[in-house]
């Protein structure tokens, strides 16, 4: 979900202001994915890089996860919508955290859509504290091993990637999960990213051909 800075600074506004945007933005895609009968989102709100930012604006976006929490749990939950979080929050606040379990355990049993937001996430650390889980039980390095101790364990690999803002990078995103997903790549800033452009790349994804390394004749 990039994009947020550069909106706010086109409008003269402080990066804050493109954050809560961003909130929206988010709220609007999920009811978007909802209706288009998407079962898993996850959602990167918040890399392990992105600790390196100003100690304003980490503290910022921080204030603004606990207030969407607060504010969105009990929505979430009367939407059937089952929540979780993904990434390393040995770093978070004892109330974030705190407010991140109770909303797991609140959604914990819902059926409707599986939304993962990955926050403190990096895929490679991902990857290697996956591997560790595998080495401390004792057991033999292998991609099932590996996947089955990631973050995402028990979630489908996507099929879809979109980031907005003009960037082609992946950006320590999830790397594992990644190998074979449609990577899709578009300008609009997170904020400005609406239904219109949800559907384009909904519409983008359903030509691509997937052969998952096979011929077409096979896919
Ligand atoms: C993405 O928007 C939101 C977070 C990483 C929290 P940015 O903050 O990266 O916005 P730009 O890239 O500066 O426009
Ligand atoms: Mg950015």
């Amino acid at each position: 979900m990039d994009g947020n800075g550069r909106w706010a600074k086109q409008r003269m506004q402080p990066r804050a202001f493109g954050h809560r945007a961003g909130v929206k933005s988010a709220r609007k895609i999920l009811r978007a994915a909802h209706k288009a009968g998407v079962r898993y989102l996850t959602v990167f709100a918040f890399s392990q890089e992105n600790w390196k930012r100003p100690e304003l604006e980490v503290r910022l976006l921080m204030k603004l996860f606990v207030s969407t929490l607060v504010r969105e749990a009990q929505s979430l939950h009367k939407n059937s919508v089952r929540l979780r979080f993904i990434g390393d929050h040995g770093d978070f606040s004892a109330e974030l955290r705190e407010q991140m379990d109770k909303a797991v355990e609140l959604t914990a049993t819902n059926t409707g859509l599986q939304l993962q937001v990955a926050v403190g996430y990096g895929g490679q650390w991902d990857i290697v504290q996956a591997a560790r889980r595998v080495a401390a039980a004792g057991r033999e390095i292998t991609a099932e091993a590996l996947e089955a101790q990631l973050d995402t364990s028990g979630i489908p690999s996507p099929d879809l990637l979109i980031r907005t803002g003009g960037e082609s990078r992946i950006s320590n995103f999830l790397l594992w999960q990644l190998a074979y997903t449609e990577l899709y790549f578009c300008d609009t800033l997170w904020p400005e990213f609406g239904d219109t452009e949800f559907s384009a790349a909904l519409s983008w994804f359903a030509d691509r051909e997937r052969r998952f390394g096979r011929v077409a004749e096979q896919a």
